[in-house]
């Protein structure tokens, strides 16, 4: 089955029909046809698979010859965003298959196992902490922390896993004898396309938070009260997106409010509460903490001239990766093609916190566009992205 034919297959799982976004959030329905499914054209190319008790999944190619020699893992994840686009994690997985695939038509025998990983839950969408499932793996968070946390239905991340027949105390994959991981993702900026070139690496992470802010303010009604007599959440949420965008600008960083409850979400009510998530990024740790301290000083300011209150919670922080410099250089060499940071989160950056040399490659997105419906990469790119990783897995696995 090539490449095309693999990408067809998961055409439909989980997409709109109204957007044509898809809506792949994990221990879902969708999700769970998406973990069959790769575990169906695994074990059909009689690759090893592991499936572990959050439904985290390895598929393995071994040597012949038993080797003790540390693994090279390669892969992404198959959940999306809410309305996601189809490129945005499967490009990676399906790279990596088809990879697999070229290598063996090559004739090519690896040295150390070379292992396809999906990661669950990268995006965060359904219970806000980016990358959970590699968190979880590589230990940097705990799975106790992990099932108190809701859904938007507060649903308990644990009651959603046990319901999708998954059970974490059967285990979690074990990254020990993982040498390196490379991550191939569809660009999600136009870097490439300024460059005229189809493939990159990367070289840094930014960092990048989610902080919740509470704003309560005094529920009433519409009509009666007087402009001067509210206490009104929603202008304090206003002019603090407002103050975020400013900040964000200034410093040339990034900060986006992207999701927002109000209540009792009522046209004729002042609302008595809205709650807003921040998104912020940043080139450095420092640029990070100062950007929400800004933004959150200047909220608590709008929100004393209000009367209303301002709380500020981290939901979900990743801190600055930078990638292993000599990987990089030694990938980039294979084809000349440009080393590149980026602003999103990956996997990845959680393998390389967790000290495993960490790589990653990009394929040209001729818009730039991601995490929406439009997402996009040329069919002639996505197939130099296979070649690209079949070249670094044959560099890395001999
Ligand atoms: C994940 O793609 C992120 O950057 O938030
Ligand atoms: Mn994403
Ligand atoms: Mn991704």
């Amino acid at each position: 089955m090539t490449f095309e034919a693999m990408w067809r297959d998961l055409h439909s799982v989980g997409r709109s029909a109204t957007s044509g976004g898809y809506f792949r959030q994990p221990w879902t329905s969708a999700e769970s046809e998406l973990r069959a499914w790769f575990a169906e054209v695994t074990v059909a190319r009689g690759l090893e698979l592991e499936t572990d008790g959050m439904g985290n999944q390895v598929a393995w190619w071994r040597p012949v010859a038993p080797s003790d020699l540390p693994a090279v893992l390669t892969g992404s994840h198959l959940d999306s965003v809410l309305d996601g686009g189809a490129y945005d994690g499967p490009l990676g997985v399906v790279s990596a298959i088809a990879a697999i695939d070229v290598l063996r038509a090559r004739g090519f025998e690896p040295d150390r196992p070379i292992g396809v990983s999906v990661f669950t839950e990268e995006e965060g969408s359904r219970f806000g902490l980016a990358c959970l499932g590699s968190r979880l793996v590589t230990g940097s968070s705990t799975w106790e922390e992990a099932r108190e946390r809701r859904d938007r239905d507060g649903i308990f991340l644990g009651d959603a896993v046990a319901a999708s027949g998954l059970d974490p105390s059967t285990g979690l994959l074990s990254l020990d004898g993982v040498g390196c991981f490379v991550e191939l993702h569809v660009e999600q900026g136009r870097d490439l396309v300024d460059r005229d070139v189809a493939v990159g690496v990367a070289s840094e992470i930014w960092p990048h938070g989610r902080y919740r802010f509470d704003f309560e303010g005094e529920a009433n009604h519409a009509g009666t009260t007087r402009m001067e007599d509210r206490r009104d959440p929603m202008l304090t949420y206003a002019m603090t997106a407002l103050a975020a965008n400013k900040q964000a600008r200034l410093a040339e960083q990034r900060a986006t409010f992207g999701r927002i409850e109000v209540a009792p979400n009522g046209t004729n009510a002042v609302p008595s509460r809205v709650t807003a998530w921040l998104d912020a990024r940043c080139e450095s740790d420092d640029a990070l903490a100062e950007l929400v301290d800004a933004i959150s000083r200047q909220g608590s300011e709008r929100a004393s001239l209000d009367g209303t209150q301002l709380s500020v919670t981290a939901e979900s922080v990743s801190g600055s990766v930078a990638f292993d410099p000599d990987l990089a250089r030694s990938l980039a060499a294979i084809g000349d093609w440009p080393i590149i940071p980026t602003q999103a989160g990956h996997d990845a950056g959680i393998l390389s916190a967790a000290g495993i040399p960490t790589a990653m490659l990009f394929v040209r997105n001729p818009t730039g566009v991601s995490h929406s419906p439009d997402e996009f990469a040329e069919m002639a790119d996505c197939l130099a992205g296979v070649e690209a990783l079949a070249d670094t897995l044959a560099k890395l696995a001999s």
